[in-house]
């Protein structure tokens, strides 16, 4: 069994405390979402421990942050290690901040330890992970995975009708101290710690989950359009109610979906009646879904399901639907050697660990297309996330950043590219 150095626990805690402050709110969590001030600020802080370290920063047009820690060949392609800095409007202050804040443990206790890996070691933090400003999430990684910016991303708005462009164009131009580095550079591969975002370890009292894949996400945006009329004195024959319609479709799809397949998930997390008014039946409802399975082909037929279901209960209310997709993210499998890695490092480190599949989307979907990749989850309490009470104990916070510093240095031994010293 390898023998390794230990990451600074004490470190890296006050860090995430440090980061959490950055866009606090009164409950405890985090409001920093995607190309904020406030996400803005992090990169900044980032940015900053980054210099004084003697590592170099990086930015893509996508202002995907990348921070280089240069190994003994300066021309091999970077091992990425990382995870996103941006959080839901009442986020939490683990979801994404653990893992990028771990990864940048990882450089340091290396830099500290003067150990001198053969390949460099870059910390990433994705660019809209959670796409709760601008719609879709992940898409930093996405961008990176393809090689450019989606062109309807220019038109995109953000919830507060803040145009994408303007503000990434301002975040790019905030970071004065990052050169400029292509989309979709190649990359030996990746590895993402993560909180785990479900109950499942904390249940079974397991301090390490190897995740072996990601189930599927789609985005639907969903529009149904009646007739806007008086409240008082509009009789029920002659209402065109799209409330009504939509009422119904998820009564009906919220009895069905999800209790006759265990696997399914679905939620209405935003739903706008127009005009908005009191007194007056809505002219139009716009509501946004999310499906997620482990499995393609399920995704196909819950998909054509809510179709159906919306289609027959606007009918009824004399409605018209319209339906458009604006994410669909298949599910991912990960790379063995990656898998195995971890295994070894929790293994050498006498920690319980359990395979397991994420619910929750990650950067590492889209960059698992790309080179070998698998991520490290740790239990929260109560499985709670996207919410201001999320909480990890800092044992396990600890035990992620270590088995992300041990299991970076076996999966590039694994890929044979690493003459580390072990200390
Ligand atoms: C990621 O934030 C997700 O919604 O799964
Ligand atoms: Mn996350
Ligand atoms: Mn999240």
């Amino acid at each position: 069994m390898k023998q390794y150095t230990q990451v600074n626990g004490e470190r890296l805690l006050k860090r995430l405390d440090d980061f959490a402050a950055i866009g606090a709110t009164p409950a405890g969590g985090v409001n920093r979402q995607a190309l904020s001030p406030e996400d803005r600020k992090a990169r900044a802080l980032l940015a900053g421990l980054a210099i004084e370290r003697g590592f170099t920063v990086f930015q893509d047009k996508m202002a995907n942050l990348f921070i280089r820690r240069e190994g003994k060949n300066k021309a091999s392609p970077p091992f990425l290690i990382g995870s996103h800095l941006d959080s839901q409007p009442t986020g939490g202050r683990y979801d994404g901040a653990l893992g990028t804040l771990a990864a940048f443990e990882v450089l340091e206790t290396l830099e500290d330890g003067g150990v001198e890996t053969d390949v460099p070691i870059e910390v990433v933090a994705w660019t809209n992970e959670e796409g709760s400003r601008f719609a879709p999430g992940t898409m930093g990684s996405m961008a990176f995975s393809l090689g450019q910016i989606p062109e309807e991303w220019h038109e995109l708005r953000g919830t507060d009708g803040v145009s994408f462009q303007d503000a990434l164009t301002e975040t790019l131009g905030a970071l004065p101290v990052a050169k400029q580095r292509k989309l979709c550079f190649p990359i030996l591969g990746y590895l993402e710690l993560h909180i785990e975002q479900g109950p499942t370890l904390e249940k079974e009292n397991i301090p390490i989950g190897v995740v072996t894949g990601i189930q599927g996400t789609r985005w639907l945006e969903v529009t149904v359009t009646g007739q806007a009329a008086h409240a008082g004195t509009t009789q029920l024959t002659f209402r065109r109610d799209p409330m009504v319609a939509v009422a119904s479709a998820l009564h009906t799809l919220h009895s069905t979906i999800m209790p006759m397949d265990e696997n399914a998930r679905l939620t209405v997390g935003r739903i706008a009646a127009y005009p908005g008014s009191i007194n007056a039946i809505p002219g139009s409802v716009t509501l946004t879904i999310d499906l997620r399975h482990p499995e393609s082909d399920r995704l196909d037929a819950i998909e054509a399901e809510v179709l159906d279901v919306f289609k027959v209960s606007a009918a009824a209310q004399s409605c018209q639907i319209d339906l458009h997709k604006t994410f669909d993210m298949s599910p991912a499998s990960f790379s063995g050697i990656s898998i195995n890695s971890i295994e070894t490092a929790a293994r050498d480190l006498g920690l319980a660990f359990k395979p397991m599949v994420s619910g929750a989307f990650h950067d590492a979907l889209y960059i698992s297309r790309l080179a070998p990749t698998a991520m490290i989850f740790v239990p929260c309490r109560e499985g709670l996330s996207h919410n201001e009470a999320e909480y990890v104990e800092p044992e396990h916070r600890v035990a992620g950043a270590q088995i992300l510093f041990q299991s970076t240095l076996e999966v590039l031994d694994a890929l044979s590219i690493d003459s580390r010293r072990l200390s």
